[in-house]
């Protein structure tokens, strides 16, 4: 019997499809598709047909096929017009060049390095803020991720020299992300984009001369890029190097800072869980420890809410691939030419694998439960298969030590009463949510060394409590 392709989700319009609706509530608009026509159907961004997978195995299909019958390369065309050809955007060939650059930088040897980055940084960012006060956690959050990424990739100085100028060009740069219209249409968003780009340029040129001048003074991510070669020991081209940098703090900025902010305020949200998190805190890491890796792995609480932010809010839900050759899902064909894209949000809560999916219950990953386990494509916010985020280890350990720091040493609650989802084509976010904190008292510092508590100035020369 002749194969059909996916059935066609309501309200497409005509000439537009359903592209209006796409690029202003796509979880609606998938949500319904799903209701209308089950895991396989497909929409329409103006004459471009995008079949819609979701459940576990065909996101088997949709991650393991990427790079035979699935594209990777030519499908986020925006994304190659912000960063050139560099990882996934770049053609396959060139990619399998570029992985091994990447994978190598974010060794586990770096990452202890990073996180040693990530708690400096984070420990600045808590003794910056004042003994009380209301923050808006997105915002804060994502500024301490830029420290973080600056410092990580490029360098101590990075963010003290260009930090500032820096993200905000690329902001510019970001706000150019569109999925649907072609890149290179005469619109502001897209002059403002290749404006930036070239100051961006500028800006981080001298300072890759200056990592070539002196190789042996440094010892660092954006050293470990400069010093790289290619199989016939070439180094890498200082064009490729700045896509590959800028590429790398778009990936993991965002992200990282929306579902950081989540896990703060899911937290605050579930007050029985969070008394949990305090206990682990008050046992591991108590005010006035350092946070050594050793201490992380043992904050299983903290690592369990992390992974259900991931699963409840996925920053990063929109995975695509063009169609290379003819696919078949199921009862139907996915024809060469078509887009075909998973949807984290609407697979992360199938009840036919979460209990209550609605409910943020990161006890479902504890040992006995363990849902995330039943399938290895049940849990897709890092993607999977080859293309899955070179950036998770660090991106996870990144949440953990600011949710730890902060716990640590801040009494928390929630002022803003209900919480949304801010959807944008390159990241989702909670939407404004302000936090009152306090400053924990000294008399609950338990540290021997005033020292081991990272510097902060509110704590060193306090007097120690005993332990
Ligand atoms: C919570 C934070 C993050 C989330 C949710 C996230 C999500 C994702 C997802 C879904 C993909 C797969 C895209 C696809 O298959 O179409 C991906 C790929 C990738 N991510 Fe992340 N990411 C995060 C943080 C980071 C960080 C911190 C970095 C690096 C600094 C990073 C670097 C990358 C890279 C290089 C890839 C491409 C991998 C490849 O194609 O080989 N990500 N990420």
């Amino acid at each position: 019997m002749e194969k059909l392709t996916p059935p066609v989700a309501s309200g497409a319009k005509p000439l537009l499809g359903h592209a209006l609706e796409f690029q202003k509530n796509r979880f609606t608009l998938l949500q319904r598709g799903y209701r209308e026509h089950g895991p396989v159907f497909s929409l329409r961004l103006f004459k471009q047909n995008v079949a819609v997978l979701v459940g576990p195995d065909l996101q088997k299909t949709f991650y393991m096929e990427t790079d035979k019958k699935l594209g990777i390369d030519k499908v986020y065309k925006s994304l190659r017009a912000m960063f050139g050809e560099v990882l996934f955007i770049a053609p396959h060939e060139t990619y399998l060049q570029q992985r091994p650059f990447v994978v190598q930088a974010f060794r586990r040897q770096k990452m202890l390095h990073y996180i040693k980055v990530m708690q400096s940084e984070t420990q600045k960012w808590l003794d910056s803020l004042a003994d009380e006060g209301e923050m808006e956690i997105t915002a804060e959050v994502g500024r301490l991720v830029q420290e973080v990424a600056g410092h990580a990739l490029m360098g101590q100085d990075f963010q003290a020299k260009v930090g500032r100028e820096f993200w905000e060009l690329y902001l510019d740069v970001g706000k150019s992300l569109d999925q649907v219209l072609p890149p290179n249409l005469p619109l502001p968003k897209f002059r403002r984009r290749d404006k930036a780009k070239a100051r961006m340029r500028d800006i981080l040129q001298p300072i890759i001369a200056e990592r070539r001048r002196h190789p042996q003074q440094y010892d660092d991510f954006l050293q470990d890029f400069v010093n790289a070669q290619y199989e016939d020991g070439r180094v890498i081209e200082d064009d490729l190097l700045l896509g590959l940098v800028m590429a790398l703090m778009f990936a993991g900025h965002e992200t990282t800072a929306g579902q950081a902010a989540w896990t703060v305020i899911m937290l605050l949200q579930h007050p029985t869980y969070q008394q949990q998190v305090q206990a682990e805190i008050a046992t591991h890491l108590p005010y006035g420890h350092p946070l050594e890796p050793q201490v992380m792995a043992q904050l299983k609480h903290i690592g369990w809410a992390i992974t259900e932010v991931e699963r409840l809010y996925p920053s990063a839900d929109l995975n695509m691939r063009t169609v290379e050759e003819d696919v078949t899902v199921g009862d139907y064909l996915i024809p060469k030419g078509w887009l075909v894209q998973t949807a984290a949000e609407l697979a992360h809560k199938l009840p036919a694998l979460w209990t209550a999916p609605e409910k943020f219950d990161p006890l479902r990953y504890a040992p006995g439960r363990e849902e995330d386990k039943q399938h290895r494509f049940a849990l897709i916010g890092f993607g999977g298969g080859v293309h899955k985020c070179t950036g998770m280890n660090f991106a996870n350990n990144e949440m953990m030590v600011i949710t730890a720091l902060l716990y640590q040493q801040f009494d928390l609650e929630l002022v803003t009463e209900e919480t949304g989802i801010e959807r944008s084509l390159g990241a989702n976010r909670p939407t404004k949510t302000i936090v009152r904190y306090r400053r924990k008292p000294l008399d609950q510092l338990v540290s021997p060394t005033p020292a081991a508590s990272a510097g902060c100035p509110h704590i060193a020369g306090a007097q120690v409590a005993p332990s």
